[in-house]
């Protein structure tokens, strides 16, 4: 009895046109929301997940050419621009709340006043990223590393021309050379090359499961295979970030589009029971599934 009203509920789904499903997006489907409209050339975006503000490098046609570095409190709406010269990057330390922003005079933290602080580094910052400490790439091509505002070189990349770099959840470095894609562990020297991706942009979501959006559709790095699994058809998006709710925020032409999680999906629930484990043992022997199912597909753990 209870197939047979799974197999009505399905017949009835697919007989809806595509469209009332919304956008599909990691296997999930999602309604877009127009977060901002009129920007143009949206470079960067990041959202601050302490206080729901996205940051995003835009081009600003005030009397000269600038590049800016503009701001939307995603609950209250509140806009404005940090005033950084040039602005080009802009990247978050989520765990300790800090917002860092880099243009040519160099780096800045940017405060709750959204102030920009002066930090001691000069250089021509293009591209920064951050996980446990921050890095960017210069306007020469070269990675850095900041530790305790002292800038060093990056050892894997030393000799490597990139333009905008990530680290994911397993100590790879992706990073994009004329829009093509490539790969490093960290400490190693053996560069991989994805070469057949034309990439607009690369993001983490709030696991550091990397995201590469490309001229063909947006693509996750599946660490098991070495490989890029496709999980949208969204094309030509020039920035990308994710919400607490993995919701994707991006750019595309000049507005700002953020995914809402459909209603129609919200009933797409998978149950995992394990007999005759605890859970303490299934931790302990079972630490990469655990990982998988908690981290990544971001399973409610039934604890008790
Ligand atoms: C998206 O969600 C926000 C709040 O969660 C809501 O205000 C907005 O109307 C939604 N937009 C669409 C197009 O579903
Ligand atoms: C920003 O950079 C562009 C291109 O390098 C340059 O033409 C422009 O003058 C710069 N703007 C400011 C305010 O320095």
């Amino acid at each position: 009895m209870r197939l047979l009203v799974f197999i009505f509920f399905v017949t009835t789904a697919s007989a809806w046109p595509e469209n009332c499903r919304g956008i599909a997006f990691n296997h999930r489907f999602y309604e877009p929301e127009t977060i901002k409209e009129g920007l143009k050339n949206i470079q960067k975006l990041i959202l601050n997940r302490n206080d729901n503000t996205l940051y995003f490098i835009f081009d600003n046609l005030a009397v000269v050419p600038n590049k800016a570095l503009g701001y939307i409190n995603l609950d209250t709406k509140a806009t404005g621009i940090v005033t950084i010269r040039n602005a080009s990057s802009v990247a978050i330390d989520q765990m300790n709340n800090v917002v860092y922003a880099g243009g040519p005079d160099g780096l800045y933290i940017v405060n709750n006043k959204k102030v920009p602080e002066r930090l001691p580094v000069f250089h021509n910052i293009n591209d920064m990223f951050f996980k446990d400490i921050l890095y960017f790439t210069n306007n020469r091509r070269e990675t850095f590393k900041v530790i305790d505002n002292v800038v060093f070189r990056l050892r894997e990349l030393q000799g490597v021309e990139v333009d905008k770099l990530i680290l994911d959840d397993d100590n790879n470095i992706l990073f994009t050379v004329d829009r093509r894609l490539f790969r490093i562990r960290l400490n190693t020297r053996a560069v991989n090359t994805h070469e057949r991706y034309n990439v607009d942009a690369i993001s983490v979501d709030a696991y550091f499961k990397p995201y590469i959006a490309t001229t063909n559709g947006v693509y996750v790095y599946n660490k098991y295979k070495y490989a890029l699994d496709k999980v949208s058809d969204i094309k030509d998006l020039s920035a990308l970030t994710f919400n607490k709710m993995d919701e994707a925020i991006y750019g595309v032409v000049d507005v700002i589009i953020k995914l809402n999680l459909s209603r129609e999906d919200s009933f797409n629930v998978l149950i995992f029971g394990f007999d005759s484990t605890a859970r303490n043992g299934f931790i302990r022997r079972m630490p990469k599934s655990w990982k998988v199912l908690t981290e990544e597909l971001g399973a409610t753990v039934m604890e008790g």
